[in-house]
């Protein structure tokens, strides 16, 4: 293909704008895209009315096809910006204040139906703010496509239903436009997998527009299916998505184009084993602050797993992993292992504030610790007076170099820090702590940090960031910080979160329901997938799901200190596999596509 005629826009309600994942998968392809589109490439983002965002950097050069098409959409009196959005690879990028349509949306929404049958009728302020920014979009391109603009051919490379109003638009009015559709999920299968048992097996049977209109999203869904429907080349990110699709949007995809990431591997191999080291305490100082004022065990022969997501208890298989987790720790008592693991549960619920007991308990700690440094250095320097006078060489006791002041002191510290209190399994007050299905859960299995259980729990309903006192760490600090992710998702179009622990050098679990975890197991050859545990959800029932899930993790509780740090190795150089710059080559596939569809022989 020749590039240097042909002129790429991708546009997504995440360009600058972070929700979820569609976010990870733009940015983190940037440099890549960059790389093989060079100047013809542009991205097109909303703008939040009075927001700028951060990682925006406007420009005041005009003189491209994007530049062009900007001003002539400036001049017709909308907000629209051009710059560079400020990730590696700096692409360009078009955000848009989409506010302005908003005194006629009626008018628009009045054309969706008229012109494409869809209904948008029912309020949805989403579906609203999209349709405002699909038309802002729809209009932007046709400026774009406009002679005056530019002489090359556009490809608009649309992802997931919020951008996909323009789609038919552009089919209907055949603007010279190609058009490429990704979807990174069905609307209809996040709802129907939540809440039905046996989702894959009723799925071939599900009757669409009944179940979107059960589950109030039938707006949603019909955007969905006519940007899939309508766009010259379909794509979503997993094979076990794509079988959704056929059934849910009625298209199957025309290529599957797997989400990779960027691999930022280090010259020298120990590094990332220094930083699990480095991290890891971290943590350690986290969890003696959270459990050493009730009981202690053995930091050295202590292990981290996490799981985290979204909260969305069945889909990302928390419900699963408590399953496991509490099975795990009855075989861990049964066996008398030396071992105890603590497992944090990362996601996002409403909450008042960090549970006081829990800041008081790690305060107290920090000034047991403080103490202790006071003692140190005092009885550093007399050890040391004492030493360099010592007329009769003996070994000086040191007792006698704290004084009773600091002896006192580290006393009351302790007494008022130590009770016989469990240790929380949340961290945070949460709004709704009756019905909080993990909290609920875990009292039904019982996992409530009693001092024999040999697995804790520590339930933190917010995701990190350093200026969280908890942990003071990065996300990806944390994960690095622990000895494995656990991902049993029940549906999961792909699932960032094992590939980015891999990327960290950390094992993993996934599942063959995840995107990611199927294509581990159809693409990556056995050698290279150790230390990605690949749970079988997809024709186990979910006991059976369950006992083998523990039976994994009891598994890896068992390896010794250099087999993790071997497993850690074989996981970290498998990562490479899933480069943006080997997995962009679906793209160019997706891409060729439209060339054979304009029956020009050209290479990519
Ligand atoms: C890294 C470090 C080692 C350390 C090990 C701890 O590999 O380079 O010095 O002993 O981590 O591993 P563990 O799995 O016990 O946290
Ligand atoms: C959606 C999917 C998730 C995927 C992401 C990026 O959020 O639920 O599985 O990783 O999109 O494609």
């Amino acid at each position: 293909m020749q590039l240097e005629k042909k002129l790429l826009v991708e546009i997504a309600w995440e360009v600058c704008n972070q929700v979820g994942g569609i976010y990870t998968v733009i940015r983190s392809k940037a440099p890549a895209m960059v790389d093989i589109w060079g100047d013809n490439y542009c991205l097109i983002g909303p703008m939040f009315p009075g927001k700028m965002p951060a990682e925006f950097e406007p420009t005041d050069k005009y003189n491209d096809a994007f530049g062009r098409a900007v001003l002539k959409m400036q001049k017709l009196g909308f907000e629209v910006h051009y710059g560079y959005w400020l990730v590696s690879g700096k692409p360009k990028v078009i955000l848009i204040n989409f506010a302005p349509i908003y005194s006629r949306l009626h008018e628009v929404k009045y054309f969706l139906w008229e012109n494409h049958k869809i209904d948008t009728s029912s309020f949805d302020e989403l579906v609203d703010q999209t349709i405002a920014f699909g038309e802002t979009v729809k209009q932007l391109l046709e400026q774009l496509a406009q002679p005056g603009t530019t002489t090359k051919k556009i490809h608009a490379h649309f992802h997931e239903w919020m951008v996909g109003t323009p789609i038919a638009h552009i089919k209907k009015n055949a603007l010279p436009i190609k058009t490429v559709f990704t979807t990174h999920a069905t609307q209809l299968g996040r709802y129907l997998a939540t809440t039905t048992p046996r989702f894959y097996d009723i799925l071939p049977g599900v009757n669409w527009e009944k179940e979107a209109r059960r589950f109030n999203c039938l707006s949603k869904v019909l955007i969905e299916r006519s940007a899939a429907q309508n766009a010259d080349v379909f794509t979503t990110v997993s094979e076990i998505t794509g079988s959704e699709c056929e059934i849910l949007i009625g298209r199957k995809p025309d290529v599957i184009t797997p989400n990779g990431i960027n691999i930022e591997r280090f010259v020298a191999l120990h590094e990332f084993q220094n930083l699990h080291v480095e991290y890891k305490q971290k943590i350690n100082q986290f969890v003696m602050g959270h459990f050493f004022h009730n009981y202690s065990f053995d930091l050295e022969n202590t292990l981290y797993f996490f799981t985290s997501g979204r909260f969305e208890y069945v889909n990302k298989g928390f419900d699963l992993t408590i399953d496991a987790i509490d099975r795990l720790n009855k075989k861990m008592k049964k066996s008398g292992i030396d071992v105890t693991v603590v497992l944090f549960i990362i996601t996002k619920q409403e909450y008042h504030s960090i549970n006081s007991k829990v800041l008081h308990s790690r305060a107290l700690m920090e000034e047991v610790r403080d103490t202790c440094t006071a003692i140190r250095k005092q009885v550093g320097d007399k050890l040391f007076l004492a030493s360099a006078y010592n007329p009769d060489q003996k070994m000086p006791a040191l007792n006698d170099f704290v004084d009773d002041y600091w002896k006192l002191r580290l006393r009351r510290t302790l007494l008022s820090w130590k009770n016989d209190e469990l240790p929380y399994i949340v961290t945070h007050d949460l709004v709704d702590n009756h019905n909080d299905q993990i909290v609920n859960h875990l009292r039904r299995v019982n996992m409530v940090n009693e001092k024999n259980d040999r697995v804790k729990i520590v339930y933190h309903p917010d995701f990190i960031s350093p200026t969280n006192p908890l942990f003071g760490l990065e996300y990806h600090q944390f994960i690095r910080g622990c000895h494995l992710g656990v991902f049993p998702s029940y549906y999961e179009p792909w699932g960032y979160t094992p590939l980015e622990c891999i990327a960290s050098g950390i094992p993993t679990v996934t599942s063959d329901l995840s995107g990611f975890g199927d294509y581990v197991l159809s693409n990556l050859p056995s050698e290279e997938s150790h230390g990605i545990y690949i749970v079988r959800r997809r024709h186990n029932d979910y006991t059976k799901a369950a006992e083998s899930l523990a039976n994994m993790l009891f598994s890896f509780v068992q390896l010794t200190r250099r087999e993790r740090i071997s497993q850690r190795n074989m996981v970290e150089s498998s990562s490479e596999n899933f480069d943006w710059k080997y997995l962009v080559k679906y793209y160019r596939d997706a891409y060729q596509l439209i060339i054979e569809d304009d029956s020009v022989t050209e290479e990519i």
